[in-house]
């Protein structure tokens, strides 16, 4: 008999507990034991059908020698990194959906996992119920992973598809994600980016074995996204999505970001709407591979949770195979810059004038513009550049107000 405790019952946990009572049978038949869930640690009350099982003190847990897997679905750092840590020093395998705490602190916890013999899995931390990191660690293990891409985020990704295909601004698409329950009450996380930020570096520590630290990832989320940019952005042939990236470059290092992008139209990426997620890595014996599938929800993650249980269970003795070693301050090369296509807009509150400035300065790098008179704003693609050199070139103009860069992805 395998003894599971579950920490957290929110969304998430709720679905975990649900699918191994609910469906006990059916993952006994995969793991050819008998399961129990004996712990649901929680503050709060519950009325369930399996309300004998909460606690609201973690040492029933911890000191409960004949519990061997601890699902952490709580969410944030603390008490979820010491409550972790606890269980994997006792040898408790642990595995877990909290993207913050694996971005924070999964080099650590995997070491002491591999010291103690047990498992840290957390497939549910990227991608929601997409399998992303086992494939990636195990299937494409063949390779030398050297890019990854991705839709990394439900709820931005929702919210730019309503802006895109209903016309709604960022504030009333926002209002309507957290109406659904998509989006939290405090979407910062997400609509600054720092959700996804947290799974790009989880993803790339896996694919190129070195632990990325969210501060070294250049991080821009999707509050300054207007329609006019969502109309432009279709003029030129794409769509603006959240992406995360991530690029081994030179002497070893990575450049990592998060930022809203010009995806052209023809782009698989231009395709994943709603809260779905996708994930392309190029991989040099495969190349491109692409993952897709529900990145968020109650059902859709604890099935990725569950899976991880089911893993630890059939794996107890085997070698562990989710690992990358500690990062360092100089790995992700933050001054590195890219030649590529950018999007930029410009503000002026004399519109002739700036578009002369436009027309006798900005002509030699634009590929292709709109005017909005009416918007006293000139939108274009730049020639493959960089954005440093873009960047001096726009500072020094005098008939702008604001300006806007965005990358892209032609
Ligand atoms: N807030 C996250 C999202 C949940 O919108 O994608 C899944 O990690």
């Amino acid at each position: 008999m395998i003894n599971i405790a579950i920490m957290g019952h929110g969304v998430v946990g709720s679905g975990v507990a649900e699918i191994l009572i609910n469906h006990n049978d059916r993952i006994k038949n995969r793991v050819k034991q008998d399961i129990n869930v004996k712990h649901i640690l929680d503050l709060r009350d519950f009325n369930v059908a399996y309300s004998d099982k909460f606690t609201k003190d973690f040492n029933d847990i911890l000191n409960d020698d004949s519990v061997s897997v601890v699902a952490e679905v709580m969410g944030g750092i603390t008490p979820a990194y010491d409550f972790v840590k606890a269980c994997l020093l006792k040898g408790k395998s642990v595995v877990t959906s909290n993207k913050e705490l694996v971005a924070a602190k999964g080099a650590e916890l995997i070491k002491i996992a591999n010291e103690k013999n047990v498992s840290f899995l957390f497939e549910a931390s990227v991608g929601g119920g997409i399998p992303v990191l086992r494939p990636i660690s195990n299937c494409l293990a063949a390779n030398e992973i050297d890019e990854i891409w991705g839709i990394l985020n439900g709820t931005t990704n929702y919210i730019l598809n309503k802006m895109i295909v209903d016309n709604m601004d960022f504030a009333s698409a926002l209002k309507l994600a957290q109406d659904l329950g998509f989006a939290e009450r405090n979407p910062a996380a997400d609509v600054e980016g720092h959700d996804a930020c947290r799974k790009i570096c989880i993803l790339s520590a896996l694919a190129y074995g070195k632990h990325v630290y969210p501060d070294q990832v250049k991080t821009e989320g999707i509050t300054e996204i207007t329609l006019d940019d969502v109309e432009y952005a279709d003029n030129f042939g794409a769509v603006i999505k959240l992406i995360g990236h991530s690029k081994k470059v030179e002497n070893g290092k990575i450049i990592a970001s998060v930022r809203p992008t010009l995806v052209s139209r023809s782009h698989i990426l231009a395709g994943v709407n709603g809260v779905f997620n996708a994930v392309v890595v190029n991989g040099d014996q495969t190349g491109e591979v692409a993952f897709y599938g529900k990145g968020a929800g109650k059902e859709a993650t604890a099935s990725a949770v569950v899976g991880d249980i089911i893993d630890c269970i059939k794996n107890q003795n085997n070698e562990k195979y989710l690992t990358w070693e500690d990062g360092s301050a100089d790995y992700v090369d933050t001054r590195y810059s890219e030649s590529s296509p950018l999007y930029v807009t410009l503000k002026g509150d004399d519109f002739a004038a700036l578009k002369g400035e436009f027309s006798s300065v900005l002509s030699d790098i634009c590929d292709s513009h709109i005017m909005n008179e009416y918007k006293n704003e000139i939108a274009f693609i730049t020639k493959p550049n960089n954005e440093s050199f873009v960047k001096d070139k726009l500072t020094a103009l005098k008939t702008v107000n604001s300006y806007k860069i965005l990358h892209t992805m032609f």
